[in-house]
């Protein structure tokens, strides 16, 4: 495990801050974990009351994991991954979906949140045949995230580089963009970028939101920033997207599912 850091989330001796809302522990509150604390369960349910679809859309981004883990692993031939923005263990983390299809599958996660590194052991089980490792490091600094992932990962055969619900967490989209093309430039063809993303578009249901994600803003970090449809499809520029492209990610290869408004979509490196 690396901790080499502990992300811009901590106070300046690194310890976890319990005063602010941490955008990981909210997450977990959403998501229906024990792993937050009063700030962040008072600062979540306010949320909800603005938006009371915020824990579908968590429950969504999860299940959008699950399905495009499997499909990677199991149709594309994926055998390594890179998790960045992995947020605190839950149940099917992204190492047991592919592990589970393929055993000798190795993960790497990436978080610059202090708890998530303090519940890292959780993310590190990996099985015999495989292998998992845990980088404390900031999506902000890509560079740094590559060279730590070539202990576990071999950067001459594809790579899934999956950003879950961080991009948001970046708020100048040419630096998003920037960070998704260091990350893609370094991996080979037949690799993939797996990505999800909060957004304001009436279509998927957003058109509310503005409120809520100002709340966020004024109460908790990091701060958060929705994308339209355009913006989300310039992060894939030069890839080719999988079927059925960008769609809600809670549609994405389950049309049956109700919209949430946080985009999903997976693309192919040619
Ligand atoms: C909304 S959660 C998503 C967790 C997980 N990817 C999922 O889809 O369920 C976002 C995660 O990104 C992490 N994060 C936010 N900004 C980050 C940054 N600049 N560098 C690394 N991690 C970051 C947070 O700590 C949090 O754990």
């Amino acid at each position: 495990m690396s901790a080499e850091g502990t992300g811009g989330n901590a106070d300046t001796n690194g310890r976890i801050r319990t005063d602010v809302a941490h955008n990981a522990r909210v997450w977990n509150y959403w998501l229906g974990g024990k792993d937050n604390y009063p700030v962040d369960r008072v600062v979540g349910e306010q949320v909800v009351e603005m938006f009371p679809g915020i824990g579908e859309v968590a429950r969504a981004d999860r299940a959008f994991l699950g399905r495009a883990v499997a499909h990677l692993v199991e149709d594309a031939d994926i055998r390594q991954l890179l998790d960045i923005g992995t947020g605190l263990p839950t149940g099917d983390n992204t190492h047991e979906v592919a592990q589970r299809l393929a055993p000798e599958a190795r993960v790497v996660y990436v978080d610059n949140d202090p708890i998530v590194l303090t519940h890292a052991h959780a993310l590190l089980t990996s099985s015999p045949e495989g292998s998992t490792a845990y980088i404390d490091a900031d999506a902000r600094d890509p560079r740094r995230i590559l060279r730590a992932a070539a202990d576990t990962l071999d950067f001459e055969r594809p790579v899934a580089v999956m950003l879950l619900g961080i991009l948001n967490f970046v708020p100048d989209t040419g630096e998003a963009r920037s960070i998704v093309r260091t990350l893609m430039d370094a991996v080979p063809s037949g690799s993939y970028l797996v990505l999800t993303h909060p957004t304001l578009d009436a279509d998927v249901g957003g058109a509310g939101n503005q409120p809520a994600m100002d709340f966020w803003n004024a109460n908790a970090t990091p701060p958060i920033t929705g994308r339209t449809r355009a913006e989300f499809l310039s992060f894939m520029e030069g890839l080719e997207l999988l079927e059925p492209g960008i769609e809600s990610c809670a549609r994405w290869r389950y049309p049956e599912a109700a919209p949430v408004p946080q985009f999903g979509a997976v693309a192919r490196k040619p």
